[in-house]
């Protein structure tokens, strides 16, 4: 890269896969290294990803799904204004805890055509990077002790992980295998990202 624009990477996985730990140890180990990195979330802490939270996964039973993907859209797109490209202005290193795939794979999972979520999806910057943390869905149990949310049933779950696996085998996110002690997976996500940015920024 020539120019000095930020880099946007962004972690993915089912709930109680350890992402949101392994993003905000990611900032921390890119600020030492040098990186001015920054953290941020899908949903976002805007006013729609407020929205969301409250009215969307803090309920017993799921609101019609074309509703969940236009609404998570929504909140992309304020996101993407509001913060990434912003930031991404300012020359940051941004780890997004969830993005676009988050819809894919969630929203995707209720047999709802992909293909759709994608089109209602085509605003959203391309991320540079994108990686995935595999566990099993059966984790969820021994990791989520308060109470669970609209999406955390073993079900909804499997199928999740099914379409977070195919963006794998498609290459849009590289896999990481997330069964490991909490430092282990977070060198594997080290490796992988310090490999790229040296690749795209060398200078950095
Ligand atoms: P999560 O990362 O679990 O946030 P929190 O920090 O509040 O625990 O995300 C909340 C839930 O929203 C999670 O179950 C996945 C779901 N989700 C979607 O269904 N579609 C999306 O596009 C996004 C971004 C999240």
């Amino acid at each position: 890269m020539t120019n000095n624009r930020g880099v946007f990477i962004c972690l993915e996985g089912i709930d109680g896969s350890g992402k949101t730990t392994q993003a905000r140890r990611l900032v921390k180990t890119l600020i030492k290294k040098g990186y001015d990195a920054v953290y941020t979330t899908e949903p976002s802490k805007g006013l729609y990803g407020k929205i969301i939270r409250k009215q969307l996964l803090q309920r017993n039973k799921r609101v019609p799904i074309v509703v969940e993907a236009l609404l998570f859209a929504v909140d992309r797109i304020d996101h993407i204004e509001k913060e990434i490209n912003p930031l991404l202005d300012a020359g940051k290193v941004i780890i997004c805890d969830r993005y676009v795939f988050s819809s894919i794979a969630y929203q995707g999972a209720s047999d709802f055509s992909q293909e759709w979520i994608k089109e209602i999806n085509k605003h959203a910057i391309k991320p540079d990077l994108g990686l995935y943390i595999d566990v099993l869905p059966e984790l969820m149990d021994s990791r989520i002790h308060r109470a669970k949310s609209v999406m955390e049933t073993k079900q909804t779950q499997r199928k999740v992980r099914e379409i977070y696996l195919k963006l794998v085998k498609d290459k849009h996110l590289v896999h990481v295998y997330g069964r490991a002690t909490k430092r282990e997976v977070a060198q594997t996500i080290e490796k992988v990202v310090f490999k790229f940015l040296e690749r795209i920024k060398p200078s950095a």
